[in-house]
């Protein structure tokens, strides 16, 4: 497993605000869960909160729901918030129901068995009130594969320079696979330090995906398919 939402946990926090526009993220969900009604609601993978603070600062009853208690320490410390609990997409058991359950930041990427994915939504569906809403986005698997390039990217955050070089392997053991093969090199104060990664993450097609959905009893209102990312609006039948 990634060490970027445990060890590396902070220098996720730091790179991802020069990553992810979380603003225009969620401008998105807001505006899809007014026109719901949603006010109850749920966030799977929500890391460090970067979305969760926009949601509370705007009155949302809000729960975030993190595998990694160093990113939900990161969230805790900074949002002066007890809304965050540990626990794995794939076991979600809760004695009250949402009225829309998001998954942010392609976080579903992480869960490469079929049976994980079923777990996922099954635990999902369960959470659910009649009519609720899923919103999640995966990786697209055409885009991924058919572009499979190594790629760099360079952040500055406040005295700190992340530097970061990926190399992508495919590895098809469990569907649309692929090893990330990550080194952070981090420049502060003259100092260098070096961190590698792996992390294995699954792509989807939309038949795919779609099928997963249809199995586990949702109803497919949108798919917004963009650059290399599927985003999936559906609905709990
Ligand atoms: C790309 S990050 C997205 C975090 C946050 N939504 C954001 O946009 O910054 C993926 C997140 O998924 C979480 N994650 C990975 N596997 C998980 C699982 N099985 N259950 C719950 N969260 C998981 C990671 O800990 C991480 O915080």
């Amino acid at each position: 497993m990634t060490q970027l939402y445990s060890t590396l946990a902070n220098i996720y926090h730091e790179m991802y605000q020069h990553v992810f526009n979380y603003e225009k993220e969620f401008i998105f969900y807001d505006s899809l869960l007014k026109s719901t009604n949603s006010h109850k609601i749920l966030e799977i993978g929500c890391g460090s909160g970067m979305l969760a603070r926009r949601f509370l600062i705007n009155g949302y009853d809000y729960l975030g729901l993190d595998l990694f208690n160093e990113m939900l320490d990161i969230a805790r410390a900074e949002i002066k918030s007890d809304k965050f609990i540990q626990g794995d997409m794939r076991h979600l058991s809760f004695n009250q129901q949402f009225d829309s359950v998001l998954i942010t930041g392609r976080s579903i990427a992480y869960i490469i068995e079929n049976q994980g994915i079923m777990d996922t939504l099954t635990g999902i569906y369960k959470s659910l009130k009649a009519k609720g809403l899923l919103v999640f986005g995966v990786f697209e698997a055409n885009g991924i594969f058919d572009n499979f390039n190594d790629f760099e990217q360079t952040i500055e955050h406040d005295n700190k320079k992340i530097k970061r070089i990926s190399k992508l392997k495919k590895n098809l053991s469990t569907g649309w696979t692929y090893d990330w093969y990550a080194k952070y090199i981090i420049e502060q104060n003259n100092e260098l330090y070096e961190y590698d990664d792996i992390t294995t993450l699954r792509a989807f097609t939309k038949d795919e995906i779609s099928l997963f959905l249809k199995l586990t009893g949702f109803k497919i209102k949108e798919i917004i398919d963009e650059e290399k990312t599927l985003t999936l609006i559906v609905e709990k039948k």
